[in-house]
């Protein structure tokens, strides 16, 4: 399919001085740190096994291959997956850089086939949507994505504008309780008290992975209701993993630490802990 690169701004939105926060600068960092050792294994183990079940099961309903959007895709290892299983997958990121890598991958997987690629902020994506007479979707997934946005709560009115009447949405974001979990155990108590008193987590390090916006849980199934969501399922990615000060006992083989995190993630209450939470949610 045709390859729709138009110029990507770095910053995009502006709200109270905040922005939203492209990862042209730091791709190689991000593939390294995120995806380059377990805790990615184990992310990616999570969500694929919640969100590949749901579309195995939804694609046989509807008799079809599914049509998909993945918005702030970054590298896109679930949605090159989805396209090389035949579904029909669009991918978006306002990073050209992270894009590029996406695509090497999606080569390796041989489903260039299935995808079309959009470089552009999500807010720009309905205007280029509607040029291609490509409007709704069967599933919409945004990983990691709203913790990273300026205005998060503005991409629900987005997904109600694409997603079909019965889409479904994957919707993956930084759980701040997680943080503050952390550095209970750590004991970084003098930085939890400065934060108590601080609007949000403002990193100075331009190349800090630790998201400047997040969102509690609560905000988010909030909106799901404005929204007229029904909750699928829900699962904690990363339930004891990061918490584990010493590589002990289980910890030293690294797929049993992946099947135990698949086992806990969705059991309560250790799922709320996760580091990121996953809710796959329908209209
Ligand atoms: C933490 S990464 C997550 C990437 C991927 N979804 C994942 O789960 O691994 C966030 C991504 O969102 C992208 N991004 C930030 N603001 C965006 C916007 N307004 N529209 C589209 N993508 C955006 C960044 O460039 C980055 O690739």
């Amino acid at each position: 399919m045709d390859n729709k690169d138009s110029q990507a701004p770095d910053v995009i939105a502006q709200k109270d001085q905040r922005s939203d926060r492209s990862f042209d600068t730091i791709a190689d960092h991000f593939e390294k740190k995120v995806y380059g050792g377990l805790k990615g294994d184990i992310r990616l183990a999570v969500l694929r096994r919640d969100i590949f079940a749901y579309v195995n099961q939804m694609s046989q309903k509807l008799g079809r291959p599914l049509h998909i959007l993945d918005v702030g895709a970054g590298l896109a290892q679930i949605a090159i997956e989805l396209a090389a299983q035949g579904h029909t997958v669009v991918v978006n990121d306002i990073s050209a850089n992270m894009l590029a890598k996406a695509k090497v991958s999606a080569e390796q997987a041989q489903a260039t086939e299935n995808i079309s690629w959009y470089v552009c902020p999500y807010q720009q994506l309905e205007e280029q949507l509607a040029a291609e007479n490509v409007e709704k979707f069967d599933l919409i997934l945004c990983h990691a994505l709203l913790e990273w946005l300026a205005e998060p709560v503005a991409v629900m009115d987005f997904f109600d504008k694409h997603l079909t009447d019965n889409g479904a949405l994957s919707l993956c974001f930084y759980n701040p309780a997680s943080f503050d979990y952390r550095n209970l155990i750590m004991g970084n108590f003098n930085l939890l008290d400065t934060l108590l008193h601080k609007d949000d987590n403002q990193a100075d390090n331009k190349k800090s992975l630790t998201p400047n916006h997040p969102v509690a849980k609560q905000e988010v199934e909030s909106w799901l209701q404005q929204h007229h969501y029904q909750t699928l399922l829900t699962s904690g990615l990363r339930v004891f993993h990061d918490y584990s000060p010493l590589k002990r006992g289980g910890h030293n083989d690294p797929e049993a630490v992946i099947r135990m995190e698949l086992r806990y993630s969705q059991q309560e209450p250790y799922k709320w802990l996760g580091r990121y939470l996953h809710i796959l949610a329908s209209r």
